[in-house]
């Protein structure tokens, strides 16, 4: 059966380009994206859905608690039926009435290499600042399941690449987004879709076609 997916996302929307992409490659192997949700009407990722005839909604504004807007997300989830929620730069920190309702069933992309510069506030342009101000000599991106503690579900999938001398936070993020995140994405989408990632407590075991 194929699986319906939503994207969450909140900016540019590169990484939902990405998936657009893979998918009109047919790399999506039994996915198909039926809907794209903003945290922001103001989101250029409302005009990459619109331009791919995807539907794409805009999440209620300010008038919500965090929860109530949680409890309005997994309702309008279900009335889509959707089987995957992916996190493409979505900024909301979501709670337990998403994932308790999609267990393992809701995949976020990081742009470093968790357990490294990820948790609350450490988000975005920010991610890349605390790297090189750390020095570290590679960086990279992480999939990974959403569970209760920011950042710290079971790793899906990771890639570094290395920081480099003069590096700016927009160059590397840049670097990370082309060669990792944008690869890594469609990578762990579709292996969700064809039912190949296993979960054991923190381990995902990658399944080869013929095991699952
Ligand atoms: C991406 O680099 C993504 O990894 C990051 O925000 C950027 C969104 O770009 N997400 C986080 O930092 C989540 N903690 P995009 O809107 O162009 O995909």
């Amino acid at each position: 059966m194929t699986k319906n997916i939503a994207v969450l996302v909140s900016g540019g929307g590169t990484n939902l380009q990405a998936l657009l992409d893979a998918q009109a490659r047919s790399e999506l192997v039994n996915g198909r994206i039926t809907a794209v949700l903003s945290s922001s009407p103001e989101a250029y990722a409302l005009e990459r859905a619109k331009k791919a005839g995807v539907a794409a909604y805009v999440l209620p504004q300010n008038r919500l608690d965090t929860r109530s807007l949680m409890v309005e997300l997994v309702d309008l989830l279900h009335r889509l039926d959707i089987h995957l929620v992916v996190m493409a730069g979505f900024m909301t920190i979501v709670t337990e009435e998403l994932f308790q309702a999609y267990p393992n069933a809701v995949i976020n992309v990081h742009p470093s290499l968790i357990p490294s510069f990820c948790g609350k506030g450490c988000y975005g342009l920010h991610v890349h600042e605390k790297a090189l101000a750390y020095g570290v000599k590679v960086s990279g991106a992480t999939v990974h399941f959403v569970t209760e503690e920011c950042d710290a579900g079971p790793i899906i999938l990771q890639k570094a690449v290395e920081v480099l001398p003069g590096d700016t936070p927009e160059v590397l993020q840049r670097r990370i987004m082309e060669q990792c995140e944008w690869k890594l994405l469609p990578q762990a989408v579709s292996l969700f879709c064809q039912g190949r990632l296993q979960v054991k407590g923190r381990i995902v075991r990658i399944l080869d076609p013929v095991e699952k």
